[in-house]
């Protein structure tokens, strides 16, 4: 880490440790977290699953009950099931697999690896994720319409009203290409331990950040509300390839094979409130002044047996999971994917997150457009560009009205 950010950490942290008695408030958010952690493993080791489950067609016909919607903005989570009829995922999975063949995806990708270092921080190395965003599937599955309503649903469980008037437009989202994750059965070597995306550094030092975590860090954690936008469109993270530059309510992906606990797949803390203990952690006197447990800008956040121990006994695998279902959870959420794919078949998603209308991302999908209308790869990653020759791949004839307003196009 060069020594500005050095500096920067110093500094921050200076400033958060005067603004109330940090060693107090982070013992009172430890025994709470140990109290969540603690129902989440007596729930899983009943069976019981600790994320929220929802039927795609109570969302559409907009039934889901007030005590499922708490419970989603409680666990930080939700497995929203049946957003595509499995034969149309099946067929998207095909099509996908021929895509990447026939193009000789493999064979170009050996030449050009090494371009991504964002995962370089964490224990495991990739998982098996594609560089690809432009393939028929992908974009078809951005622009349905049971798509745009999941994620209306899902912004909408956020508060947006703020004094400079509202954060983000809960009913209009903006596509944000992402790639694809076909993952080999019985494969050992790829895996990502427990982390955040959407800002490392950044959520101590950025000063939208504080803002957005200022009731945790001025001694009022327990009226800290990770569902007041108030902010959260105006971060601003530091510039590297594969950070996302794009608000996301939540980070999700479609399932295009079924999978579950044993097949390499997402595990997660479904905590929504689990960040007042990371942030508060890295202020304790036991960190060294120029360290955040680890957090450097360009990386994704760890979350480490050396620094998060209590909370990381709170990871728990998603449950089983059918083509065209749907997997979400908030930016503050810890997740990782498991390091051995015990299964018998490919787990394979495509990486959709709800990324609504405001000015931050209104600006991106302008970029982005560009970049999709020459078939290069999406701005914010590693400009591997392997589709600018593609075969097959989407243009902007198959985009739907809905699918052109998405693109900024
Ligand atoms: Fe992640």
């Amino acid at each position: 880490m060069d020594e500005q950010i050095k500096a920067y950490i110093r500094q921050t942290k200076r400033r958060l440790r005067g603004l109330q008695d940090v060693k107090s408030a982070f013992s009172a958010v430890r025994d709470q977290t140990k109290c969540d952690v603690e129902t989440i493993r007596e729930l899983s080791e009943k069976g019981r699953s600790t994320i929220p489950e929802i039927d795609y067609a109570s969302v559409k016909d907009g039934t889901v009950s007030d005590k499922l919607r708490q419970e989603c903005r409680a666990r930080g989570a939700a497995i929203i099931r049946g957003v595509f009829p499995r034969d149309q995922v099946e067929d998207w999975n095909a099509e996908l697999g021929s895509y990447i063949a026939e193009n000789d995806y493999l064979k170009k990708a050996e030449k050009k690896a090494g371009l991504d270092q964002y995962f370089s921080a964490l224990d495991s190395g990739k998982p098996q994720i594609f560089g690809l965003y432009w393939s028929k599937p992908q974009v078809m599955a951005r622009q349905a319409e049971s798509m745009a309503r999941t994620k209306q649903f899902l912004n909408g469980l956020w508060d947006v009203a703020g004094p400079m008037g509202d954060e983000f437009d809960p009913n209009e989202d903006f596509a944000y290409a992402d790639r694809t994750r076909r993952r080999e059965p019985g494969d050992k070597t790829l895996g990502l331990s427990p982390h955040m995306d959407s800002g490392s550094y950044e959520r101590w030092v950025d000063p939208a950040y504080q803002r957005i975590y200022g009731k945790v860090f001025e001694g009022a954690w327990q009226d800290y509300d990770p569902w007041k936008a108030t902010f959260r469109t105006q971060t601003r993270e530091y510039s590297s390839p594969a950070v996302c530059s794009m608000f996301r309510t939540f980070q999700g992906w479609t399932a295009l094979t079924a999978q579950g606990p044993d097949d390499g797949t997402l595990s997660l803390i479904p905590s929504a409130c689990g960040i007042a203990y990371f942030l508060l952690r890295a202020l304790q006197d036991d960190v060294a002044e120029d360290d955040l447990c680890g957090a450097e800008p360009g990386r994704a956040l760890s979350a480490s047996p050396e620094w998060h121990s209590d909370i990381l006994e709170g990871l728990v695998s998603i449950p089983l999971v059918e083509p065209g279902d749907t997997v979400w959870w908030h930016p503050d959420i810890i997740h990782s994917v498991a390091n051995h794919h015990q299964g018998d078949d490919f787990a394979n998603v495509i990486y959709i997150g709800a990324s609504p209308k405001c000015v931050k991302n209104e600006a991106y999908a302008r970029k982005q457009a560009t970049h999709f209308l020459a078939g290069k790869s999406a701005p914010d990653f590693a400009a591997e560009d392997y589709e600018i020759d593609f075969k097959g791949r989407a243009t902007v004839d198959d985009l739907t009205d809905l699918g052109k307003r998405q693109m900024g196009l």
